[in-house]
C-alpha cells in the first residue's frame, strides 16, 4: 500500500507520559500525523504570524507533530526565508509568550519557507511545485501537502483553479485543502464556490474551517449532551422554554474595514460560529463521532431551520451598527467614524435572529442568537431556559422569576452552570435563585487555546469531524438569505439602528426578544 496520509492516525503512536498533570495521570496515547508540508497562500498577512505558525510550533513543543514538519509561506511581496522566519519569530514574541528554547525555535525555523508568488499566475504555482518537490527531498515530507487558503474570499475559486490547473490537487490521499471563512458570501456564491471546489478535489480533500468548533467548550457541547443522561431527556420542546445564544465582542472594526464593509456581523459571526453553537445545541445524537455522522445530524437540523417571519424581518432579524461611545473609560470612534469605513455604510456590526426549528424535538422553541463590536464585554455563551413550574406556590426575594438556565460557558471563564431556585433560610418560604457552577479552570489546564492548533493538527491527521462539510455551509446560507436579500439592498444609512460603543444591543433588538415576553440575559 502506498504510504498515504489518509492512514497516518494508524501511523505511528507515541506515548506521552502526561505525569505531572493530576487529571491526566499515567500514559496517554496522542495520535502523530506523518510529516508534511503545509503551504500558506496569504502567509504576509496577520493570521499566519498569530496564530497559524503560533499553533504549528506549540504542537512541535509539544511533540504532536514530526520535526519534519515544514511551512511554505506564499505571498506577494518580496521575502526571503529568512525575513519570513523572523516576522514569524517577532509574532511568537509579541503575540504569544516568545520562542521558548532557543535550540527548539532553531531547529522549527529551519522548516519555514517563502516562496513569493501572484494568485493568478500560473507561473507562480510552478514555482512553487518546484520548491516542494525540492523540499520533498531535503525534509522527507514525502509528498504530503497542506495547502491553506488564508487569502482575501475573492482568491479562492482563483487559487483552488491555479492548484488544480497545476496538478497540485489530484493526489486525493495526499493532498488537502484548507479554506478560511467566509466560505461564500451568501447561498448562491457558495454554491459557486463549491462547484469550483468539486470540479478540482474529492470533498475528504477539503477543510472548511471555523475555529470556534476547535475551541475545547464547544466541542464540550457534544459531550455534555450526549455523555451525560440526565439532561437529554428534557433537551425538548416539552421543557425548554427558548434558547440564546451570544457572542459578544468589545473590539471594534479594528484595521480590517477592508474586509468587514464587505462581510458585517451577519456574514463574518453569525452564519459561521454562531450558526455552529446553535447546530451543536439542537442537534440529535450522531450515530458515532465520525465525521459524517455529526455533520449529516448538523444539515438536518439546519435544513428545519428558519427565520421565524419571513414576511415580517423586524420579527425575526435585526441590525445595528455602532456609535461612538466608551470603552474601558476611553472615548472610541463610531463604526462610520472607523478608517476604511464609508460614511454612508450600512454594514452591519450587530445582528440578532430568531430562529424556529421545525422538527419534532424543537416545534416552538425559538433560538435567539445575538452578535456584536463593541458591546460591554467579550463574552460567549449558550442558554437554555427551561420552562417556568406550571403554579408559582413561592414567593421569591427578588420578585423576579428566572425560572430554571442552563448556561453553557464558551469564553472566557470557560464552564457551565445551571440556576435553580433554594429557600432562604427562616420561617417563611422565600426563595431565591443560586447557581451551581462547574469551571474548566478548576482542571488546571487550560481550555482556552486558540483552536488553530487543533484544527491544524485535526487537519494532519485527515480528520474532518470539526469542519464544515459543503451542504452543511449551504444549508447555514439558506437561513439567513431572507435577511441577507432585504440587507444588501441600497438603503439609507439612517435607516440601520445604533447602538452606542459600549453598550448592548439596540433598542429594536430588545424588542425583538420582548414581544416574546423574553428579555435578553444580562451577561
Ligand atoms: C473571526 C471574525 O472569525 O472571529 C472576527 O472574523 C472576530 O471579526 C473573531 O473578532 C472572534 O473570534 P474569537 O475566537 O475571539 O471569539
Amino acid at each position: 500500500m502506498p504510504h498515504a496520509l489518509k492512514n497516518s492516525t494508524k501511523s505511528e503512536i507515541v506515548m506521552v507520559s502526561l505525569l505531572e498533570n493530576p487529571l491526566r495521570v499515567g500514559l496517554q496515547q496522542q495520535r502523530m500525523p506523518d510529516p508534511q508540508i503545509i503551504v500558506i497562500f496569504g502567509a504576509s498577512g496577520d493570521l499566519t504570524q498569530r496564530k497559524l505558525v503560533p499553533a504549528l510550533y506549540k504542537l512541535r513543543r509539544e511533540r504532536r507533530i514530526p520535526p519534519e514538519t515544514t511551512v511554505v509561506g506564499v505571498a506577494r511581496r518580496d521575502w526571503s526565508h529568512d525575513y519570513f522566519r523572523e516576522q514569524m519569530r517577532q509574532g511568537l514574541e509579541e503575540f504569544h509568550d516568545g520562542i521558548g528554547p532557543a535550540e527548539l525555535w532553531q531547529d522549527f525555523s529551519q522548516g519555514l519557507f517563502y516562496c513569493s508568488g501572484d494568485m493568478d499566475n500560473p507561473e507562480s504555482y510552478q514555482k512553487l511545485k518546484n520548491l516542494l518537490t525540492e523540499l520533498d527531498e531535503k525534509r522527507g515530507t514525502r509528498g504530503n501537502r497542506i495547502y491553506y487558503l488564508s487569502v482575501a474570499p475573492k482568491f479562492f475559486a482563483e487559487g483552488i483553479k491555479q492548484l488544480g490547473a497545476a496538478g497540485m490537487l489530484d493526489d486525493s490521499e495526499k493532498e488537502r485543502l484548507v479554506i478560511e471563512k467566509p466560505f461564500g458570501r451568501d447561498l448562491a456564491s457558495a454554491q459557486s464556490l463549491n462547484r469550483v471546489v468539486q470540479k478540482y478535489v474529492k470533498e475528504n480533500q477539503v477543510y472548511r474551517i471555523d475555529h470556534y468548533l476547535g475551541k475545547e467548550t464547544v466541542q464540550n457541547l457534544l459531550v455534555f449532551r450526549f455523555a451525560n443522561a440526565i439532561f437529554e431527556p428534557l433537551w425538548n420542546r416539552q421543557f425548554v422554554d427558548h434558547v440564546q445564544i451570544t457572542v459578544a465582542e468589545t473590539v471594534g472594526v479594528e484595521d480590517r474595514a477592508g474586509y468587514y464593509e464587505s462581510s458585517g456581523a451577519l456574514r463574518d459571526m453569525l452564519q459561521n460560529h454562531l450558526m455552529q453553537l446553535f447546530c451543536l445545541t439542537a442537534i440529535e445524537a450522531p450515530n458515532s463521532l465520525d465525521a459524517d455522522s455529526i455533520r449529516t445530524e448538523k444539515v438536518k437540523v439546519l435544513q428545519a431551520t428558519r427565520l421565524a417571519d419571513i414576511n415580517n424581518l423586524q420579527r425575526s432579524a435585526v441590525r445595528g451598527q455602532y456609535s461612538a461611545g466608551w470603552m474601558k473609560g476611553k472615548p472610541v470612534p463610531g463604526y462610520h467614524d472607523e478608517p476604511g469605513v464609508s460614511p454612508s455604510s450600512t454594514t452591519p456590526t450587530y445582528v440578532a435572529v430568531k430562529f424556529l426549528v421545525d422538527n419534532w424535538r424543537w416545534h416552538g422553541v425559538p433560538f435567539y442568537l445575538r452578535t456584536g463590536k463593541r458591546m460591554p464585554k467579550k463574552v460567549s455563551e449558550i442558554s437554555i431556559h427551561f420552562r417556568e413550574v406550571p403554579s408559582r406556590i413561592f414567593q421569591s426575594v427578588t420578585q423576579q422569576t428566572n425560572g430554571n438556565i442552563l448556561a453553557m460557558r464558551i469564553q472566557p471563564n470557560e464552564g457551565i452552570s445551571l440556576r435553580f431556585d433554594v429557600k432562604m433560610p427562616g420561617a417563611a418560604f422565600r426563595t431565591r435563585s443560586v447557581d451551581m457552577d462547574f469551571s474548566y479552570g478548576s482542571f488546571g489546564i487550560e481550555a482556552t487555546s486558540d483552536a488553530y492548533d487543533r484544527l491544524l493538527l485535526d487537519c494532519m491527521m485527515g480528520d474532518q469531524t470539526l469542519f464544515t462539510r459543503a451542504d452543511e455551509v449551504e444549508a447555514a446560507w439558506q437561513v439567513v438569505t431572507p435577511a441577507l436579500s432585504v440587507w444588501d439592498l441600497p438603503g439609507d444609512p439612517a435607516s440601520v439602528p445604533k447602538y452606542e460603543a459600549g453598550t448592548w444591543e439596540p433598542a429594536e433588538a430588545e424588542l425583538l426578544i420582548n414581544q416574546d415576553n423574553r428579555r435578553w440575559r444580562r451577561l
